[in-house]
């Protein structure tokens, strides 16, 4: 009798995935990413939808990116809530200072060796507990993690345009279709604008203003969908971004940087990362060090660490993989190297604390309180609000909970579902433990608890 029961139990968990017993749905998360959108960036343009978020959701004021406000740190930050010492992302650029390899930023997205280093990110996280996750464009998502891969994985082409609005609602549709046609219960979905147009055009220029307008029908159309696909009630949404941009100070208003005016870079440096904004790497030669640092400390408009010396604020110190020398620009200013080929009129890079490195945070769905403004706070904290909204256990990480706790709604309890104990515990009730959320987890398990059942059965006969 208990093991037809058991069956019947089993039966429905596997089919809908849903737990019998609780009373909230089960809520899926979609993290969103516009690469380089500057905290100010709605301010000096009309954004209705962007708007209307606050409206019913969550708006910080500003979240700060961790030191090294570049596309592929932060973003590592944010999914591992993890600083950038810990997982060792130090760079847009894949490179090997022994070797001297150097690979650009788009070709490191299918390389396991520059991302896996011993972190794990949340995809990997959720799907040992249970979960189902997706990444769509947003950085590490195309690599694998001690041999795992996200579930699936769409990698941008090297050509990948940035700005292509139908192109930006196609991809909406499709993870639309992943959550409520699949069940997967996390997908990051990553956009290269408003980056690439604040690099290309300047951040106080109109087609900057465009782009942001284009951003904010991307998020109406993105309510559409949610609507459209039944998701109002079981999708929370939380849209934000991996660092900001400043305008680039060129001649004649200012004096550029040519660093080799002030250390033969030849004959001081065996390694070397610079034109590439704010933030430059280096390695002296071997008994140069003392000569590279002098000369890099007598250059304007720039700081240079050793690396032992970076201030523990910018938590970099640890890393294994930076070089000896890190040189921090004075905003605005990039770090040219032998001549002024650089072409950007935007860039970042810069310390985390300049108000033009600052980004966005916007969030909502069911969990999220509505009209709520947020205090600025660290983007490492995003990290254990989403281990919560998707009820799993997170990794170590280096965020903390009670900075973003107060965005959320008070839990709805759920009747049932606390584990019991002992040797007596039934059956129903061993069904609706385990993982909250845990559906997939939940079937197998139920699988693997009637074949046991069915075993003890035979051996008893
Ligand atoms: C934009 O994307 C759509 C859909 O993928 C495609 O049909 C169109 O050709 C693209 N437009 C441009 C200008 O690339
Ligand atoms: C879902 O939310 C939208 C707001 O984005 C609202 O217009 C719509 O009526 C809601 N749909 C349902 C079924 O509640
Ligand atoms: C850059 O450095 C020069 C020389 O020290 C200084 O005169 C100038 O004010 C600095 N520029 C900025 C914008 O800080
Ligand atoms: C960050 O978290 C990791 C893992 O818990 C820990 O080892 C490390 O010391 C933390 N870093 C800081 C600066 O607290
Ligand atoms: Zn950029």
């Amino acid at each position: 009798m208990r093991l037809e029961l058991f069956l019947v139990a089993t039966a429905v968990i596997c089919a809908t995935g849903k737990p019998l017993s609780e009373a909230a749905p089960k809520t899926k998360l979609l993290l969103i990413s516009f690469d380089g959108f500057r905290w100010d960036y709605d301010q000096d343009v009309e954004t209705p939808n962007l708007d209307q978020l606050a409206v019913d959701g969550v708006k910080a004021k500003y979240i700060t990116p961790p030191m090294l406000t570049m596309t592929s740190p932060s973003h590592f930050t944010t999914i591992t809530g993890r600083w950038v010492e810990d997982h060792d992302v130090v760079h847009n650029m894949m490179y090997d200072a022994k070797t001297n390899l150097k690979l650009p930023h788009k070709l490191t997205m299918t390389k396991s060796a520059w991302w896996d280093n011993g972190v794990l990110p949340l995809w990997i996280t959720a799907q040992n507990q249970g979960l189902k996750t997706a990444s769509f464009h947003y950085p590490g998502g195309g690599v694998s993690y001690g041999g795992q891969a996200v579930h699936r994985a769409l990698v941008e082409d090297v050509n990948h345009p940035d700005d292509n609005e139908t192109e930006w609602r196609q991809n909406i549709d499709m993870v639309m279709s992943w959550f409520s046609e699949e069940d997967f219960d996390l997908v990051t979905l990553y956009y290269g604008e408003p980056d690439s147009v604040g690099h290309a055009k300047g951040p106080e220029t109109p087609e900057r203003r465009d782009i942001i307008r284009q951003i904010d029908r991307t998020i109406g159309y993105l309510r559409e969908a949610i609507n459209h696909h039944g998701l109002n009630d079981t999708l929370n949404v939380i849209i934000t971004s991996d660092h900001g941009m400043t305008t680039i100070k060129k001649r004649p208003k200012v004096e550029e940087i040519v660093l080799n005016k002030y250390l033969n870079l030849l004959t001081l440096a065996s390694f070397e990362i610079l034109d590439y904004g704010g933030f430059g790497i280096l390695t002296p030669r071997p008994g140069k060090e003392q000569e590279a640092f002098d000369a890099l400390s007598n250059a304007p408009n720039l700081t240079v660490y050793r690396k032992h010396e970076i201030p523990e604020s910018f938590h970099l110190a640890k890393s294994k993989r930076l070089p000896p020398l890190v040189v921090v620009a004075d905003l605005g200013f990039n770090l040219n190297s032998r001549f002024i080929v650089y072409v950007n009129k935007g860039d970042h890079g810069f310390h985390n604390g300049e108000m033009d490195m600052k980004t966005i945070f916007r969030a909502f769905g069911p969990n999220f309180k509505k009209d709520f403004l947020a205090e600025p706070f660290d983007s490492i904290h995003i990290y254990p609000l989403m281990c919560k909204l998707l009820e799993i256990q997170p990794a170590p990480h280096n965020g903390s909970l009670a900075v973003t706790e107060d965005m959320l709604l008070p839990a709805v309890p759920r009747p049932t579902s606390e584990p019991t104990t002992g040797p007596t515990t039934g059956q129903a009730t061993v069904l609706t433990t385990g993982p909250p959320n845990g559906g997939w987890r939940r079937c197998s398990a139920s699988v693997a608890l009637l074949l046991a059942a069915l075993l003890s059965v035979f051996t008893v006969m």
